[in-house]
């Protein structure tokens, strides 16, 4: 199997996961990668994103919507790994996560996006606790740890200090900061590297997706073998 699969979890709700997923879709299509997008969140923000993409102009990866499939997406989810490189599933913000339980049953890597506030040291705990109810199913699930909305303030770094003291997950060194363009992206219906004058936006996104990568072995275009 070649394709890869990369979750978006956090039980906490606004921390940047849909952000998060649209963002790395759109740079993994620009790096060659066949690349498809799972919309599990009954809120649909992803689906949202990208229709707001002009005609002329379509958002690059493939979006399909299983929010209703509840634990059945499993199953769905393997349908497509024969047609992808890549898949990237963006998750609800719920207290109940058997949809995305069932989903990180199938994947590489989780990617917890975390905001640097105090209460979200307490979700990221509760998430990774989630996360290893699924990994006696799947051990080889690696954790990641991205701080988002990063800000220069003590209170930011101080939960970031703590972020990296985490047990079992890795806290990636890239991380985005509190940045507009973020949002406009959504408006555009395109990634950040796209947005007019986001150079900083656009730095940091190709960071992260480099580092998010570097943990996926054998990550190369379909294409090319
Ligand atoms: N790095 C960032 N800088 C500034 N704003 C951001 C950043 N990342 C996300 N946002 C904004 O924060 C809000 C929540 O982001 P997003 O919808 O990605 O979070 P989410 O975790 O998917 O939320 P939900 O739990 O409701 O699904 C949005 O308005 C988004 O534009
Ligand atoms: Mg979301």
């Amino acid at each position: 199997m070649s394709c890869k699969i990369i979750t978006v979890f956090n039980q906490k709700g606004g921390v940047g996961k849909t952000t998060l997923s649209v963002n790395l879709s759109y740079e993994a299509e620009l790096r060659g990668l066949t690349t498809l997008l799972i919309n599990i969140d009954p809120q649909g923000s992803a689906i949202s994103w990208i229709a707001n993409a002009p005609d002329e102009n379509p958002f690059p990866a493939a979006i399909i919507d299983l929010s209703a499939l509840g634990t059945k997406v499993r199953l769905e989810i393997e349908k497509h790994f024969n047609n992808y490189d890549l898949i990237i599933i963006d998750c609800p913000p719920n207290k109940e996560q058997k949809t995305a339980q069932a989903a990180l049953m199938v994947s590489d890597i989780v990617v917890i996006p975390v905001d640097p506030t105090p209460m979200s040291l307490v979700a990221s705990d509760q998430a990774l606790q989630l996360i290893d109810e699924v990994k006696v199913y799947n051990d080889d699930l690696k954790t990641l740890i991205m701080a988002s909305k990063m800000e220069r303030t003590n209170l930011a770094k101080g939960v970031l200090s703590a972020l990296h003291q985490t047990q079992g997950a890795t806290t990636m060194k890239s991380c985005t900061t509190n940045l507009v363009a973020y949002a406009e992206a959504f408006f555009y219906g395109t990634g950040v590297s796209a947005v007019p004058g986001a150079t900083k936006a656009s730095d940091e996104i190709k960071s992260v997706t480099d580092e998010i990568f570097s943990h996926l072995e054998n990550l190369s275009p379909g294409k090319i073998y």
